[in-house]
C-alpha cells in the first residue's frame, strides 16, 4: 500500500513528526477528519501507536543533550526566529483551525492563529530568566541553584483550542531546555501539525516530535512512557486522573489544565450593555462554549434578574450561526458528534425539569443548513438552584444556567459549591465589593469586569479539581517546566599550595 497518498479524491494526507521527518504511523492506519460544519471527511493523519510513541520518545531522548546545553538566550532565539516563520503563515493557519475545529474564523480560528505569534514571542524573551539563587550561609560556604530541565516533556492536548493550547507548552518547555513530545487530539491534530512543521525548519531535529493517535492507543502509552520526565496534560479531569496515576507511578511532575464551571456573580449596579456583552464573551459563546473557562452559572441579583437576561437574549439573538469559514458568522459548530449528543441530552434535561425555565435557545434545529454539521443553538436555562445536573456538570456546550441571588454570603456558598475552580467573574461599578468578592472566590482566575483577556505572561490554572500547576507565564514556566538543583560548595578547606 502506497502511504504517501489518501487515494480518496479531496481529502489531504498528513504526516506526523519524529525526529525531524514526517512519517506514517508504523501500522499504517490512519483517522479520518471530519469537519464538524458540514460532517464531510477532509484529511487524515496517521492513526499512532505504542511503537511510534517509542520512536518519539527516543528522538527526543537523543536531541535532550545537545538541546538543554544551548545557553538559555540562544535558544530564546530559535523561538523568535519560529514566531517570525509562522507570521505569514496566519491566514492558512486560521483556515486550518476552522475546519478542523469548527470554530468561527473570525471571532475565534484567526485570533488563535495570531497568539501562537505572540505566545512564542514572549517564551521567546525569558531565556535569561532561567536564574538560580544563591543562598547566603556565611562566608565559609557558597550555595546557589540552578535552573535545569526535566528531559523529555510528555504532553498531551485536546481539540478546542488546539493551537494555542499546544504551543502554550512546546514553547516554555523548549525555552526551558526540555524536549518534547506532544500528542495532539485526534479530532483537531492539522493546526498543530502545521507549527510543528514550520518549527522543524529552525530546530535541531528530535526537539519538537508531533504525534497523532486516540487516547487510549497513543496518548496512554505516552504518559506511561519511562523515557518521559514530565507530563503536562489539557483536556477533561476524568482523563486527568489518568494521567495523574501514571505519573505516580515513576513519581514524575504533572501540569493538568482540566475542567470548569466557572461561576459569574453580577451585583445589580451592573444592569448594562458592557456587562450583557461582558457575559457573552466569558460564556465563550462564540466558541460554542467548548471552553474550560466558560462562565456557564450566571448568578444574577434578583432587582435585574429580568431586565438583564431580557437583553441578554435579545444581544444573543442577533448572533449569526453557520459556516465557520464564513466572515460575517460568529458562531461555528461543535466538534464531533458524540459531544453535540452530550449537550443536547443536557438541554434535554432542562426542558424535562419542571422547575428549569428555558428563556432561548433549545433543541439544535433538525431541518435546514444548520442540520447538516455540529450546530447548537445559545440556550439558557432559568432555575432557582445550583445544585441540578445542568448547574454541576461541564457541558462545553452553548447552555448557560441563570441562578437569582440577593445575599451576598449565599451568592458565595453556591458559587464555590463546586468541584471545580478553574475561573470566576464578578460584574460591578462598586471597586471595593468587586475585589472583596474576587478574594472569596474559590478559583485560579477571576475576572472583574471582563470575559476575555487570557494572555502569556498571567499565570493560568485551576484550583481543586479543575487542575494542577501554572504554565502560561514566567512563572509558569519556572514552575512548570525546570527543576531546581542545589550546589554547596565548602569554601572553608585548606587551599591548595601554589604551583
Ligand atoms: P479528553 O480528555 O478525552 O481528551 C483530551 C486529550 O486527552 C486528547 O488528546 C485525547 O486523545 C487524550 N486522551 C484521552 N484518553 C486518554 C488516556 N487514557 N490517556 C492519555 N490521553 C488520553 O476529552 P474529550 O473526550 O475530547 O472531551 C470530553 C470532555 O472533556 C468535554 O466535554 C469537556 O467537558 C472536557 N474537556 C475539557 C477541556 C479543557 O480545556 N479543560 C478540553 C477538552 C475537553
Ligand atoms: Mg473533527
Amino acid at each position: 500500500m502506497d502511504l504517501s497518498q489518501d487515494a480518496r479524491p479531496g481529502i489531504t494526507h498528513h504526516r506526523m513528526i519524529i525526529d525531524g521527518s514526517a512519517v506514517d504511523s508504523i501500522s499504517g492506519d490512519r483517522i479520518n477528519i471530519e469537519c464538524p460544519a458540514n460532517k464531510q471527511i477532509f484529511a487524515s493523519v496517521p492513526r499512532g501507536g505504542i511503537e511510534d510513541v517509542e520512536k518519539a520518545v527516543t528522538a527526543a531522548t537523543s536531541s535532550f543533550a545537545a538541546w538543554s546545553s544551548i545557553a538559555p538566550r540562544e535558544r530564546g532565539r530559535l523561538l523568535l526566529k519560529i514566531a517570525d516563520a509562522l507570521e505569514p503563515e496566519m491566514e492558512p493557519l486560521a483556515c486550518i483551525i476552522a475546519k478542523e475545529t469548527g470554530n468561527a474564523i473570525r471571532t475565534q480560528a484567526r485570533p488563535e492563529a495570531m497568539s501562537v505569534v505572540e505566545i512564542f514571542r514572549y517564551f521567546g524573551g525569558l531565556g535569561s530568566e532561567l536564574k538560580g539563587e544563591t543562598i547566603p550561609l556565611g562566608e565559609t560556604v557558597l550555595s546557589y541553584t540552578r535552573r535545569e530541565p526535566f528531559g523529555v516533556v510528555g504532553a498531551i492536548i485536546p481539540w478546542n483550542a488546539p493551537v494555542m493550547l499546544g504551543v502554550l507548552k512546546i514553547a516554555p518547555a523548549l525555552c526551558a531546555g526540555n524536549t518534547i513530545v506532544m500528542k495532539a487530539a485526534e479530532d483537531a491534530p492539522l493546526g498543530i501539525l502545521k507549527i510543528a512543521e514550520i518549527c522543524q525548519k529552525i530546530l535541531p531535529k528530535g526537539v519538537v516530535n508531533l504525534i497523532t493517535g486516540t487516547g487510549a492507543e497513543c496518548g496512554k502509552p505516552l504518559s506511561e512512557h519511562s523515557g518521559i520526565r514530565k507530563l503536562s496534560f489539557t483536556g477533561s479531569t476524568p482523563v486527568g486522573k489518568m494521567i495523574m496515576r501514571a505519573a505516580s507511578e515513576r513519581i514524575i511532575p504533572v501540569s493538568l489544565e482540566l475542567g470548569g464551571k466557572s461561576p459569574s456573580i453580577v451585583y445589580p449596579d451592573a444592569n448594562e450593555e458592557w456587562a450583557i456583552e461582558g457575559i457573552i464573551a466569558a460564556m465563550r459563546f462564540t466558541r460554542q462554549s467548548q471552553s474550560c473557562t466558560a462562565g456557564s452559572r450566571l448568578f444574577l441579583h434578583n432587582k435585574i434578574f429580568d431586565s438583564f437576561l431580557e437583553k441578554l437574549v435579545s444581544k444573543l439573538d442577533k448572533l449569526k450561526i453557520g459556516n465557520p469559514l464564513d466572515e460575517t458568522v460568529d458562531i461555528g459548530a461543535i466538534i464531533n458528534e458524540k459531544q453535540f449528543t452530550k449537550v443536547q441530552g443536557y438541554i434535554e434535561d432542562g426542558l424535562n425539569n419542571p422547575e428549569a425555565n428555558l428563556l432561548c435557545g433549545g433543541l439544535p434545529p433538525k431541518m435546514g443548513p444548520l442540520s447538516e454539521g455540529y450546530f447548537a443553538v445559545p440556550t439558557i436555562f432559568e432555575n432557582k438552584s445550583n445544585n441540578w445536573r445542568l448547574a454541576r456538570e461541564e457541558i462545553f456546550g452553548p447552555v448557560l444556567v441563570a441562578i437569582r441571588w440577593d445575599n451576598e454570603k449565599e451568592v458565595l456558598k453556591m458559587a464555590n459549591d463546586s468541584h471545580y475552580g478553574l475561573a470566576a467573574y464578578v460584574w460591578t461599578r462598586d471597586i471595593t465589593r468587586g475585589l472583596n468578592t474576587a478574594h472569596a472566590l474559590e478559583a485560579g482566575w477571576v475576572q472583574v469586569n471582563q470575559g476575555l483577556g487570557q494572555v502569556p505572561g498571567h499565570s493560568y490554572g485551576g484550583y481543586k479539581q479543575s487542575g494542577i500547576g501554572r504554565e502560561f507565564s514566567l512563572e509558569g514556566m519556572l514552575d512548570s517546566f525546570t527543576q531546581r538543583k542545589n550546589v554547596t560548595i565548602n569554601l572553608a578547606t585548606p587551599p591548595s599550595p601554589l604551583v
